[in-house]
């Protein structure tokens, strides 16, 4: 694991659309998994900049999401999808046909999520992963105790993922409870993997994720066993590292 310790939230947000960039660079029909949440809000901003400054292109990327709420249609604003749009896809280049997203109101859940790890299995699989991490260590919304063997699956939010989420909705209540989910051997798969993590709140998930045991309980320590997975994470993040990077 590569540990990149950056100032404050912009660096992490440089160093991050930086290496996103060079995997453009070096292979422009790059398949990327993507991210929602706060975190990479910065690093799509950046890399919407070197876009514009036209220093990356994302006409021959595919990216697939990692995970999408149940019961949200895709026009829905609290949806991520909505949230992909508005971030991200809408300012740059990428044919939206080449960008997938689970299907929250899919009537047929396993099918939907057959046909999720299919599709990424036809692209060549995914090149470089984006992921965020939760209070809790999950990745994706693999909540803890969830198998390492999962694939895309139906995933129950957990208590502190669906309070840590209220701030994108009016009230507790409408916050999903389900979602549609990459699962942990779907990440695992990536060939490269790219965790973002910034604020004192994530300091000690991510001494566990680097430190702890590998175990269930906290997700994403299953990434210690993966070959190439880089972190940058800002100073509150990093905190509890001590002097072990
Ligand atoms: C988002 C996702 C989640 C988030 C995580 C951190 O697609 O899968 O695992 O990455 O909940 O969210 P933020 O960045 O809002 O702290």
């Amino acid at each position: 694991m590569r540990i990149i310790v950056a100032n404050d939230y912009d660096q992490l947000s440089s160093r991050a659309s930086d290496i996103i960039a060079s995997q453009l660079i070096l292979k422009p029909n790059s398949v990327l998994g993507l991210a929602t949440g706060s975190t990479p809000i910065g690093t799509y901003a950046k890399l919407i900049g070197m876009f514009q400054d036209g220093k990356i292109d994302f006409a021959d990327v595919i990216a697939f999401n990692l995970d999408e709420y149940y019961g949200l249609a895709a026009q829905d604003h609290r949806s991520y999808a909505f949230f992909m749009a508005t971030h991200f896809f809408n300012h740059i280049n990428i044919p939206r046909e080449r960008t997938y997203i689970p299907n929250g109101l899919a009537p047929d859940i396993e099918e939907e999520c057959y046909q999720y790890e299919a599709k990424i299995r036809q692209a060549g699989g995914i090149d470089l992963q984006l992921l965020g991490i939760g209070h809790n260590g999950h990745i994706g919304f693999n909540e803890p105790d969830v198998k390492f063997e999962a694939l895309t699956h139906l995933v129950h939010l957990d208590e502190d993922t669906i309070h840590a989420n209220a701030r994108f909705f009016a009230s507790l209540d409408e916050v999903p409870r389900l979602a549609i989910s990459m699962g942990i051997k779907t990440i695992m798969h990536a060939r490269k993997i790219l965790l973002l993590a910034s604020g004192k709140e994530k300091a000690a998930t991510i001494a566990g994720m680097v430190h702890g045991k590998i175990t269930p309980e906290l997700p994403a320590s299953v990434l210690q066993l993966h070959p190439d997975v880089t972190v940058v994470v800002d100073k509150e993040a990093g905190a509890a590292l001590g002097s072990i990077r």
